[in-house]
C-alpha cells in the first residue's frame, strides 16, 4: 500500500524541487526514473504526480539510501550505478520511459557522515566511495597515483589552477608517511592555498578526488547516452548539475546528442539531434540559496526527446 513518509531533510534537502517536477511534465500512468534517489525528496514528489497506474524506479548506488525508500507498490528501488540504467529498465520490461531525473553528485548525508570520508570538516579515513562495495578509495588515489595523474585530477575535476603544486606537495608528503585521513590531507595542502579561499579550494580538492574515486564523468556520459535512447518521443530529461564540467557534458548531450557537443549534419544539412533543450539552464531562487546553501552551485537543465 501507499506509504509516503515525509522526506528525511536531515538526509538531504531536495534542490529546485518544484522546477524539477515542472520540467518533467509528468503524465499520470507513465513510467519514470529518478536516477539519484538519495533522501528521496524528488522521488516522493514524483510519486504524487504519476497517478495510481504510474511507476517510478529510484536508483542509488549507496546502500544507505535504501532506508528511505517509500513502501509503495508504484515504486521500485534499484541499488545500482545509474550507468546500468538501460539494462535495468529492460530487465523490468521497459523499452522506453516517460521521464528521467538525475540530481548529480553527493548528498548531504555523504558530507555529514564523517566515516564516509567526503569532508574535511571532520577527520576520518580517506574513503569517498558512494558505493560502499567499490574497490577504489580516496586513500589509494592520494597515496598511489602518480604526480601527473594527481595534477590532472586537480586541474580537470577541481578546476584548480595550482594543480601542479598541490600534486607535487602531496607526493612529497607521502614519502614521509602515507596520507591516511581527511584531516591529514587538508593539513598537507592548506598551506598552499590562499587564506581567503582556503575552504573553497579545499572543497575543490575534495570534489576532484571524489569524482575520480567514483568514476563520475564516465558514469555520467554513459547515463546521458542511455537516457537519451530510452526516452519515448515527448519524454523529458531533467538534470541538476553542481560543477561546470558536468554541466558542460549535460548541455552538450541535450543540444547535440553527444558529449563533445558536435552536431552531426545529415545530407540535407539538418542536425538530427535526438533531444531538444527546453529553455535555458535555471538556477535556484535567491530564497532557496539562502535557506539551503548547498543549492548555490546548482543548475537545472531540461530537454525533450524529439
Ligand atoms: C544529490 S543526491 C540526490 C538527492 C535526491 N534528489 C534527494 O532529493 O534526496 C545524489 C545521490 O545520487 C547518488 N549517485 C550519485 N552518482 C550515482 C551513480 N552514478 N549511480 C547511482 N547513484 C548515484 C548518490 O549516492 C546520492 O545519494
Amino acid at each position: 500500500m501507499k506509504n509516503c513518509p515525509q522526506t528525511s531533510y536531515s538526509y538531504h534537502v531536495p534542490v529546485m524541487l518544484q522546477e524539477a517536477i515542472a520540467g518533467l511534465n509528468i503524465r499520470p500512468g507513465g513510467v519514470y526514473a529518478d536516477l539519484t534517489f538519495g533522501g528521496g525528496g524528488h522521488s516522493r514528489e514524483m510519486l504524487q504526480h504519476v497517478g495510481d497506474k504510474g511507476h517510478l524506479y529510484g536508483f542509488d548506488q549507496d546502500l544507505d539510501a535504501i532506508a528511505g525508500a517509500p513502501e509503495d507498490e508504484r515504486f521500485t528501488f534499484v541499488r545500482s550505478n545509474f550507468r546500468y540504467f538501460k539494462n535495468w529498465m529492460q530487465y523490468y520490461g521497459h523499452d522506453e520511459v516517460d521521464g528521467i531525473l538525475a540530481d548529480l553528485g553527493v548528498s548531504s548525508h555523504h558530507l555529514d557522515a564523517a566515516e564516509r570520508g567526503f569532508s574535511f570538516r571532520m577527520d576520518a579515513p580517506l574513503d569517498m566511495r558512494m558505493n560502499q562495495r567499490a574497490r577504489l578509495t580516496a586513500r589509494e588515489v592520494v597515496n598511489e597515483y602518480s604526480e601527473e595523474a594527481l595534477e590532472r585530477i586537480f586541474r580537470l575535476y577541481g578546476e584548480l589552477r595550482q594543480g601542479k603544486r598541490l600534486a607535487q606537495t602531496l607526493v612529497k608528503a607521502r614519502t614521509v608517511r602515507p596520507v591516511e585521513t581527511t584531516g591529514q590531507l587538508a593539513e598537507t595542502l592548506a598551506p598552499l592555498l590562499d587564506r581567503s579561499r582556503e575552504r573553497k579550494d579545499l572543497a575543490r580538492v575534495f570534489q576532484a578526488l571524489r569524482i575520480e574515486v567514483n568514476g563520475e564523468m564516465k558514469a555520467l556520459q554513459q547515463m546521458l547516452l542511455a537516457a537519451t535512447e530510452m526516452l519515448r518521443p515527448g519524454g523529458r530529461l531533467v538534470v541538476l548539475t553542481y560543477h561546470s564540467l558536468e554541466d558542460r557534458m549535460v548541455k552538450n548531450v541535450m543540444r547535440s546528442g553527444n558529449v563533445d557537443g558536435q552536431c552531426e549534419r545529415d545530407i540535407y544539412g539538418h542536425t538530427p539531434a535526438p533531444l531538444a533543450p527546453i529553455g535555458k539552464a535555471m538556477v535556484p531562487t535567491a530564497q532557496e540559496q539562502t535557506e539551503n546553501p548547498r543549492s548555490r552551485s546548482a543548475k537545472l537543465r531540461v530537454a525533450e526527446k524529439r
